[in-house]
Parts: structure tokens; C-alpha cells; sequence
């Protein structure tokens, strides 16, 4: 990752939540935790966990969540915001060498990191590697769009994904069950120049095999 890049995040830290709300609503979380049907007492890693939009999720359904992510201040921010009974363990680091063993997770997370790792096919493979046998991976993320600011401005790497480009990372990163749909949402951002952008996100899921 570009210093630009990394400086972006950690000088955004905290304000991450009010910048959020206005790109994207609850919805794509309901939407990706719904599709990884979890239950309470299982773990899970939220990767590029930022402030904890997921993670926050799934802690209050009594899901114990491992949030990665490379800024200290998003992890920081995050912290700050736990609520004491929560199960969560930040570790900082890396989508493309993930600090957590093999097979460890129930469920993996990854809401809006993809089109910012420099290889979203490795990121996938460690998403998938850190998943226990019949595990369940669960990526949302932006569809493919042509809007250059989101790269300049927000520092964005990929201008989204084609969801069959998805599917096949997800099938080489040995996944099985793979399913690609809308997330029943949109995001919303508007540029320094007032030109606005609105693009569709999708769902992505899929599990380890079982056996
Ligand atoms: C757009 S924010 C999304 C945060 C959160 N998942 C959410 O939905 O609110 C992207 C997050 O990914 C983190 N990030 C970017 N590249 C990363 C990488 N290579 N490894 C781990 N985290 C990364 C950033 O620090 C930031 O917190």
C-alpha cells in the first residue's frame, strides 16, 4: 500500500463513522451478516474492519470478532467504541498476510476493503485460508464503475469489481458454494468538483469445504 494511501486511514480515524453514513447505509452489513447466517458463541474476523461497522454487528449478536486492519487509528477509534462485554481482539496488519492462523474462523468479513488491497486475488486466498473447514467467507464490496474521483479523492485502488472476476477469485481460493448478488444497496459519494457517483454493491459468499 501507497504511503497516501495508509495516511489517508489514519488521518481519517475517528471521522471514519460520519464519512461512512454518508457513502453507505446499515443495509450492506444486515445484508452480509444475514447471507453468513451467524450464530452466537462462533468467530469470526473482520478484515479492513476500519471503525467496526461490522464488527460492531456481530459483537452484539454475540459473535467474538478478530478486527484486522493496517491503520492504527481506525483500530484505535474502534477500541474506543467497544462496549465492555464485547469479544473483540484488534490486530493491525495486513489483508494480504493476515495475522491469524489457519482454519481459525468461523465466519470471515470484509465490507468495502477489496478495491483498496493491491492484489484482491491474495487477499482472498488469506480470507479464505484463515477460515475453519465448512467456514463461511463474506465480501461486499463496489460493482465496476467509471468514476475516476473515487480513486483520487478517496484513494480507492480498483474502480470496483465485475462479479464474475469475484466468483472465479473465490473458486481458485478453493471456495465452494459460491454465490455473487446485489447487496440491495447502493454507495453514494460526490467528488470536490460536485460530480456525484452512485454504485451498486454486491454480495459475495461462499465456504471452505467441509471435509
Ligand atoms: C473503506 S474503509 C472500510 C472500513 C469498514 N470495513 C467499514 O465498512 O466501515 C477500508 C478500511 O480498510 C483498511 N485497509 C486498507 N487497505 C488495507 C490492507 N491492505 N490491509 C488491511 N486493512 C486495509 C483501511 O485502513 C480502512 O480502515
Amino acid at each position: 500500500m501507497s504511503n497516501s494511501r495508509e495516511e489517508y486511514f489514519d488521518q481519517i480515524g475517528s471521522g471514519w463513522d460520519e464519512l461512512r453514513e454518508g457513502f453507505f447505509t446499515d443495509a450492506t452489513r444486515e445484508k452480509a451478516i444475514g447471507c453468513a447466517e451467524v450464530r452466537a458463541g462462533t468467530l469470526a474476523a473482520d478484515v479492513g474492519a476500519g471503525t467496526g461497522y461490522i464488527t460492531e454487528a456481530l459483537a452484539a449478536r454475540g459473535v467474538g470478532v478478530i478486527a484486522v486492519d493496517s491503520s492504527e487509528s481506525m483500530l484505535t477509534a474502534l477500541t474506543a467504541k467497544l462496549q465492555p462485554e464485547a469479544d473483540v481482539d484488534c490486530r493491525q496488519g495486513d489483508a494480504e498476510a493476515l495475522p491469524i492462523e489457519d482454519g481459525t474462523v468461523d465466519y470471515t468479513f470484509a465490507n468495502m476493503l477489496l478495491h483498496h488491497v493491491e492484489s484482491p486475488p491474495a487477499a482472498i486466498r488469506e480470507m479464505a485460508r484463515i477460515l475453519k473447514p465448512g467456514g463461511t467467507l463474506v465480501l461486499t464490496d463496489l460493482d465496476e464503475h467509471d468514476f475516476e474521483f473515487l480513486v483520487t479523492e478517496h484513494h480507492d485502488r480498483w474502480k470496483g469489481f465485475e462479479r464474475d472476476r469475484i466468483r472465479e477469485w473465490f473458486v481458485e481460493a478453493g471456495l465452494v458454494d459460491v454465490r455473487v448478488d446485489c447487496a440491495g444497496a447502493d454507495c453514494c459519494a460526490v467528488s470536490g468538483t460536485g460530480e456525484g457517483a452512485t454504485v451498486g454493491i454486491f454480495v459475495a459468499w461462499a465456504h471452505r469445504p467441509s471435509g
